[in-house]
């Protein structure tokens, strides 16, 4: 459907400002109150179909993007800039969520209890909530989407989208395939625009329960403030600041790899980005001298060019964003080591390209070390002893993910036990969470909600209970049974 406002925005590759991918609506409130309208419409349907059934409907939609997943990486690529390996593993997590949220539709699970009194059962159920307001990030324009969707949408409630305005078209696709694959139009709303407009209207919306979304922590804060006023439910997935911490007696080249897949895959636009490399001072200088040759060799170009090991970054901002961290790294005494700078020649010079840099001698506690930059930017902290690293480790006001490299059994079980994040990996990087298990992470990166595994159908779903008494008399809880 056109804006109702009547403009439009560009969409580019961001590894070739030349080529425009297309104009996307530039909605405001007036289109988000259409498509709540409707989703209201969707809801009071989809509702009453039984769940194994909207569980088949997923099935058929994960089939569907499972055949179709050349051709969403490759849109995804030239739309987000990752590598084409990458944007097929995002894929592959959407359908891994689409077989995940349609073997749900089976569980589903309430409790049945015994209750104190004879002849009376005590039961809880799941019942659907109502519109769920989705608003997504440009990293994962088809994971973090279907985390949100698959499941909203397996629990019984109508949803509202509003991707990124970075990958508009990746949305587009999926809604399309939604429909292709059989769900109700009016169930399923994408609303294009930017979060300060459409976004927010859909936040704001007062027939909209429940929003999840996944980006800033300023953002987050906004939109947990909206919540709280309106008393909506509301799953946060923000910032983050994720180490790795590498001991003396780790198998290095395993780590090596880890630390450059962890820090420089997507560009390090990832929540789990590891952006903090925290090594043991007795490998520190060896490990430091393989991470800058092997940094420096990564291959920087178009994602959809084979060998292409980092594609650009997202957009302008995103990059002056990298040049302004790495101006106040070198301010703040940290020693650049890799990279600083933007790939010299010309064959990259339409795109938003930055060098893999990597600084050693960060300081605990400094901004390089503390505040969260999107972007392949990789601090090294030494430390003396599992102690520090771990005091390292937590003290940062996130807490997504984290990762340990260690022979050690009792320092990768202290590790799991210490680190204060929401998912931490041993012997492998900060990214890489499955579909099926909970994703979420502590202090200020989420708000204790989860996302993906069993967790996230408590969130999409109300918890109700029935008491059914048929003894054909009154009885009273929590008298009649202590009555002498
Ligand atoms: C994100 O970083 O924004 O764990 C999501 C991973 C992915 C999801 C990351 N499966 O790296």
């Amino acid at each position: 459907m056109p804006p109702l406002s009547g403009t439009y925005f560009e969409n580019r590759n961001p590894a070739d400002n030349s080529d425009l991918i297309g104009r996307f609506p530039d909605s405001g409130p007036e289109d988000v109150a259409v498509a709540v309208r409707s989703a209201r419409r969707g809801f009071e349907a989809w509702r009453a179909v039984p769940a194994p059934a909207r569980g088949d409907l997923l099935r058929g939609l994960g089939d569907l993007l499972a055949r179709k997943k050349e051709e969403l990486a490759a849109g995804m690529t030239r739309e987000m800039g990752k590598v084409l390996s990458e944007t097929r593993g995002d894929v592959q997590e959407g359908i891994d969520t689409a077989y995940y949220a349609a073997g749900e539709g089976r569980r589903l699970f309430g409790r049945t209890v015994p209750s104190e009194l004879r002849s009376k059962w005590a039961m809880s159920y799941r019942r659907p909530i109502g519109i769920a307001g989705l608003v997504t990030p440009f990293n994962f324009p088809m994971a973090i989407p279907t985390w949100k969707m698959f499941p909203a949408l397996l629990c019984g409630n109508s949803v509202v989208l509003k991707p990124s305005e970075d990958v508009p078209h990746s949305a587009h696709r999926l809604v399309e395939l939604a429909l292709e694959a059989g769900f109700p139009p009016e169930v399923i709303q994408l609303v294009h625009g930017r979060g300060e407009l459409a976004g927010r209207a859909l936040v704001e919306h007062p027939d909209v329960p429940l929003i999840s979304f996944t980006g800033s922590t300023a953002t987050g804060s906004t939109i947990a403030e909206a919540g709280g006023r309106m008393h909506k439910r509301v799953s946060l997935e923000m910032g983050g600041k994720n180490a790795m911490i590498v001991m003396d007696d780790a198998d290095l080249d395993l780590a090596l790899e880890g630390v450059l897949w962890g820090a420089f895959g997507t560009t390090g636009q990832r929540c789990t980005a590891t952006s903090r490399l925290i090594l043991h001072r007795k490998i520190h200088d060896r490990f430091v001298a393989n991470l800058v040759s092997a940094a420096g060799a990564l291959k920087l170009g178009d994602g959809r060019k084979r060998g292409t090991e980092v594609g650009p970054l997202i957009h302008q901002a995103a990059r002056d964003k990298v040049e302004r961290y790495v101006a106040l790294g070198l301010e703040e005494g940290a020693e650049l080591v890799q990279g600083g700078s933007r790939p010299r020649g010309a064959r990259l010079n339409g795109g938003w390209f930055y060098q893999p840099t990597v600084f050693t001698r960060v300081k605990a506690g400094s901004r390089l070390e503390q505040e969260e930059i999107f972007g392949p930017v990789l601090a090294v902290i030494r430390v003396g002893s599992l102690d520090e690293a771990i005091q390292t480790n937590n003290g940062v006001r996130y807490g997504l993910s984290s990762s340990i490299y260690t022979r050690n059994v009792n320092s990768a079980f202290r590790a799991l036990q210490e680190l204060d994040n929401g998912i931490t990996y041993v012997n492998a990087p900060t990214i890489g969470a499955e579909a099926h298990l909970p994703f979420g992470g502590v202090k200020q990166t989420g708000n204790g909600h989860r996302e993906g595994g069993w967790e996230v159908f408590e969130f999409y779903s109300e918890t109700k209970v029935g008491y059914a008494d048929f003894s054909g008399t009154l009885q009273r809880a929590q008298i009649d049974n202590y009555e002498i």
